[in-house]
């Protein structure tokens, strides 16, 4: 079960740097390395898919090449069959992409299982959970948006939450061991229920670059996650 030794040895938290301040990027990724973060959560957006513009795979392969952390890719494009071989070029390891785009998902799925990289499908919080059924047993997660997607900042919705249980339910029904990460207003108030609902990876962007103590706030996110 070489997966679930995987998943115990990644760290839950995936920090997002979409709303990092540049110019002090590189303190808080040393911050976060020296505390043992594995994947460090790319947000691309392209403008269309949704109206704001990020990151390129450019990205992906300088944080590569200056850190030892893994690129956990969320894929925010109208194209993803264009892009996914990109970021594989670009050394992303987690490729995610959303299911709302309408490309062939199968054969996007198999293009980044082809470059021997983990796939991911990504759901906006209006997209019933439903419509990933089909695809539980070829993907390595599902990513549940718990904001509409094209920014950081913005409000946990509550909805989430119920979603993740429902998805917990037909993994478990199906016995895949398909996991399940959340994105977008995750802080310390919600992610003990995210938690307890069957969430096992958690991308966390404001709560974390807006801290004057990344390490202090990694710390009580991590107690939460762990409060038995
Ligand atoms: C939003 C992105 C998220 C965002 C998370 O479209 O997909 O990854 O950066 O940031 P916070 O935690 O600030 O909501
Ligand atoms: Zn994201």
């Amino acid at each position: 079960m070489t997966r679930i030794t995987e998943m115990h040895d990644i760290h839950p938290v995936f920090p997002s740097i979409l709303s990092t301040n540049f110019f002090n990027l590189r303190e808080k990724l040393d911050a976060f390395e020296a505390n043992k973060i594995d994947f460090i959560h790319l947000d691309v957006m392209d403008g269309h898919f949704v109206d704001n513009i990020s990151f390129g795979p450019s990205a992906s392969k300088s944080i590569k090449s200056n850190f030892d952390f893994k690129i956990d890719a969320h894929l925010m494009v109208s194209n993803p069959g264009k892009m996914i071989p990109k970021f594989i070029d670009a050394g992303s390891d987690w490729i995610s992409f959303h299911i709302e785009t309408r490309e062939d998902i199968k054969e996007n799925i198999l293009r980044i299982k082809k470059g021997d990289r983990k796939p991911g499908l990504v759901l906006n919080p209006d997209t019933p959970v439903e419509q990933v059924f089909p695809y539980l047993d070829d993907i390595h997660y599902v990513l549940l948006m718990s904001v509409f997607p094209g920014y950081g900042g913005q409000s946990f919705i509550e909805s989430t939450l119920d979603r993740v249980a429902q998805l917990k339910k037909e993994l478990n029904r199906r016995k895949t061991d398909c996991l399940i990460q959340v994105d977008g207003g995750v802080n310390t108030s919600n992610i003990r229920a995210l938690k307890e609902a069957g969430t096992d990876f958690f991308v966390i962007g404001t709560f974390l670059f807006n801290s004057d103590d990344p390490p202090g706030t990694l710390n009580g996110i991590l107690e939460k996650i762990n409060e038995v």
